[in-house]
């Protein structure tokens, strides 16, 4: 059965960009984002619902009222609410985990423990409920150790400590509040060492599907300096990974921890994304999110060819066995993310976005502008949060496609717009 009516929920770029790569699918469908943002009605084959993710009986109504075929939940903090139960409970078939498969992103420790239980490659780790218990631990050890808020933190939960002093600093400030309830418990870990890659496994309980590996930049400045943020920009696929390095994720990673899943009752349907570390002993496992990334999905998203719809549903319903093809393209993808001045603590908003270029997609340059944080107003596009816009294209190797997406970039102005012009140098030549 083709897909004909699909509902996208999340307001970010990845959204947007779900929601163009679902309208491009073979039988095109029609796609309603909720609550989208200023840039969603740029998407061809795209309409936008003034309903936040965090409605769960809007969206149950939507999806009856509009006779969904489709749900497509991007962001963490809806899966883990439930969103994907509740819709599914009322008949719609659903691409996202439920908020018990959620709790590989939701809670640290709980992935921590599922990871060890499954033999997993992840670093050592203790948990502690009160910042005496955590700092005991801390000083017992001879390396400093990285500290993380148990819960959901937006990305801001982590310190990777220099020193002793650093972490007990970390621990201090996790109880101190700063993560509400996420920092009431924290899990320390072994520092680990190595280059950083992130695998995505689209999954429908059982089977999976590996997309080409993303690299992510987190820090907010050039040479990786500066604090972290949600992401500046990505590439895929990462050269860290080659077919067989996949292939090793997959069967030391991937399938134990689905087995895993299958032993606690969890069928798991939705992305399992690993940020993984290439040490020298082999790929750990950092961190498990329950969605795409952010920007690797508008980065991995103009890669897919085929009927990604098919491919989602397939996931939702258990069967991707049976699923249509999905071609990935051999080209090389390149995203840079443009953030409004003064991301990522405090961001000014509501500064005019001008655009000179050929809209959202220009299909001669094989180029994307994937709007993220951008309000709609009466005058026009203003920035509306802390990473605007992402540009992104594909070329037949990295420097033509991080030319054709600095590019992009160059044709888009907004007052103290802000990016790295460095994304990609570890696969671009100088
Ligand atoms: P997370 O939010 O868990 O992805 O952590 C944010 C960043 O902290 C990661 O991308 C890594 O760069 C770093 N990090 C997390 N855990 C470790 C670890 N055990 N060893 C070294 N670096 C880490
Ligand atoms: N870009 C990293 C993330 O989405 O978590």
């Amino acid at each position: 059965m083709a897909v004909e009516r699909i509902l996208v929920i999340g307001g970010g770029g990845r959204e947007n960009a779900l929601a163009w790569a679902l309208a491009r699918s073979s039988a095109p469908p029609q796609v309603w984002i909720a609550p989208g943002n200023g840039g969603s009605t740029a998407i061809p084959g795209c309409q936008r619902l003034d309903i936040a993710a965090s409605d769960q009986q809007g969206l149950i109504d939507t999806c009856q009222q509009k006779a969904i075929d489709l749900v497509v939940i991007g962001p963490e903090a809806p899966l883990a609410a439930g969103l994907a139960d509740v819709l599914r409970q009322a008949g719609t078939p659903v691409f996202g985990p439920g908020a018990d498969g959620a709790q590989l992103e939701a809670s640290k420790e709980w992935a921590k423990e599922l990871m060890q239980q499954a033999g997993v490659p992840t670093a050592g780790f203790w948990v502690a409920n009160s910042a005496e218990a955590a700092a005991a631990i801390a000083q017992a050890q001879a390396q400093p150790l990285v500290v993380k808020a148990d819960g959901l933190a937006a990305g801001k939960g982590v310190t990777v400590a220099q020193s002793h002093e650093e972490t007990l600093a970390a621990i201090r400030a996790c109880f101190s509040g700063r993560f509400g309830e996420a920092g009431s418990r924290v899990v320390l870990e072994e520092r680990l060492e190595g280059p950083e890659v992130s695998v995505f496994a689209l999954c429908d309980g059982r089977e999976l599907l590996l997309l080409p590996p993303a690299q992510d930049h987190k820090r907010i400045g050039e040479g990786d300096t500066g604090p972290n943020t949600g992401g500046m920009g990505a590439y895929a696929p990462a050269p860290l990974l080659d077919q067989a390095g996949l292939e090793e994720v997959r069967s030391l990673i991937l399938e134990p921890v689905v087995n895993a899943l299958r032993q606690r009752g969890i069928d798991y349907r939705g992305v399992i994304y690993a940020g993984l570390m290439l040490t020298s002993s082999g790929p750990q496992v950092i961190e498990f999110n329950c969605r795409f990334g952010d920007p690797e999905c508008q980065t991995l998203m103009p890669l897919l060819e085929g009927d990604l719809a098919g491919v989602l549903l397939a996931c939702a319903e258990g069967r991707l066995r049976q699923a249509p093809a999905l071609t990935i393209s051999s080209s090389c993808s390149a995203c840079v993310v443009a953030a409004a001045k003064g991301y990522p603590d405090s961001p000014t908003l509501g500064d005019p976005i001008l655009d000179e270029g050929p809209g959202l997609d220009s299909e001669e340059s094989c180029s994307q502008l994937f709007h993220a944080g951008v309000h709609d107003t009466e005058g026009g596009l203003t920035t509306g949060g802390g990473r605007v816009l992402a540009a992104v294209a594909q070329g037949k190797d990295f420097d033509s496609a991080f030319a054709a997406a600095y590019g992009r970039l160059a044709q888009v102005n907004f007052a103290g717009m802000q990016f790295r012009r460095d994304i990609g140098h570890q696969v671009r030549r100088p």
